[in-house]
């Protein structure tokens, strides 16, 4: 059966976006992407792919699914199927560093950074950097490795007492700390060239709250979790910076995302990340009147109108059997008669 095909690896994200396409009766088979195989020389099953492998799977004890997706989005795209967040996507959403120079390229303000691989080079690399700066992982998600130094000492004794962990591909990246002008940063939400909102996450509570892998607040930084600390903010669809986002995503087949700057005291915009397995945040969501998942399940009904038109036609017939929610568990594999 043709259907919408997710790709996820955190079941606690998916509530919202299973309701949203449950609304709009598109159907759907979850697959959950920690293990499983496919045969090169076969066919993928037919259908759109929606890629919501998170990069931080790795500090949930998921630690083959984001190299298998990886491979698995080659597979698909070989055979020409459409994935949601295909492949380009997803390679930036596993590298800040690929992050940085896809913005940079489309003109779009960055803070300095610099890559450290290895202990050496990384207290070296933190004799150099001018202070204040920010450690973080290259394959980021939720704040991991998300540290600020004011001096060089501390910095070493982090290095040195145990407390740093290294990103999953050892890629280190300081980062030139910028000091919001008010007490927030501001992330974009994007899907398929519309922005469907801005909001406010607070910079209160500091970095000191080390967002580590055993951590209470290990989800600091992401807009499923937060309570309170997320806030719509108003944007201007027209606003230049706004249309580079649009564009960077149209360069790089990037169908979602949630990208994020910070504001000096001197009106400079930089941008830091960019989201694209995004959450959104329900408290902001009912306040502006805005389903966030709702756009991403209105994009797989298009995709999947476009390329099977004959599957919407016969969806106007309300057919039970459309609608899997088999357990996630027992889909282990993709195999073509999915
Ligand atoms: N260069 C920076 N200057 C100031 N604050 C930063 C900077 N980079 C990150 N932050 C803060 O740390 C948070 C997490 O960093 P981010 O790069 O978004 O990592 P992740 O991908 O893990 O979310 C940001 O939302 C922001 O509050
Ligand atoms: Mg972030």
């Amino acid at each position: 059966m043709t259907k919408l095909h997710i790709l996820y690896e955190n079941e606690a994200w998916l509530a919202p976006l299973v309701k949203a396409l449950e609304d709009r009766k598109v159907p759907y088979l979850l697959h959950f992407m920690n293990g499983g195989g496919f045969d090169l020389t076969s066919e993928p099953p037919e259908g759109i792919f929606l890629n919501r492998m998170s990069p931080s799977s790795h500090t949930r004890g998921h630690q083959r699914g984001v190299r298998y997706v990886s491979e698995l989005l080659n597979w698909l795209q070989f055979y020409g199927r459409r994935v949601i967040n295909g492949s380009t996507a997803f390679d930036l959403e596993l590298s800040k560093v690929k992050q940085d120079l896809a913005l940079r390229r489309q003109g779009i303000l960055t803070p300095h950074t610099i890559v450290a691989v290895g202990i050496d080079e990384i207290k070296s690399a933190g004799q150099e950097m001018p202070l204040p700066f920010i450690t973080k992982h290259n394959q980021g998600g939720k704040g991991l490795g998300v540290r600020l130094f004011s001096d060089r000492h501390s910095f070493e004794e982090y290095l040195a007492n145990g407390e740093f962990v290294d990103d999953p591909g050892g890629i280190t990246l300081l980062q030139e700390y910028i000091e919001p002008h008010e007490p927030h940063i501001t992330r974009v939400e994007i899907v398929a060239g519309e922005v469907v909102m801005a909001i406010h996450s607070s910079t209160e509570g500091g970095f000191e709250l080390c967002p580590a892998v055993d951590c209470e607040d290990e989800e600091l930084f992401c807009p499923a979790s937060g309570v309170g600390k997320f806030r719509p903010a108003k944007i201007d669809v027209k606003d230049s910076l706004i249309l580079q986002y649009i564009q960077m995503m149209e360069v790089n087949n990037i169908d979602v995302a949630g990208i994020e700057f910070i504001e000096d005291s001197q009106g400079n915009r930089y941008t830091y990340d960019i989201n694209g397995t995004t959450n959104y945040n329900a408290e902001v969501e009912a306040e502006l009147g805005i389903e966030g998942m709702g756009k991403i399940a209105e994009l797989a009904e298009r995709l999947l109108a476009a390329e099977y038109p004959k599957l919407i036609q016969s969806s106007t017939v309300t057919n039970g059997e459309q609608f899997t929610t088999a357990p996630a568990a027992e889909i282990r594999t993709l195999s073509p008669n999915d």
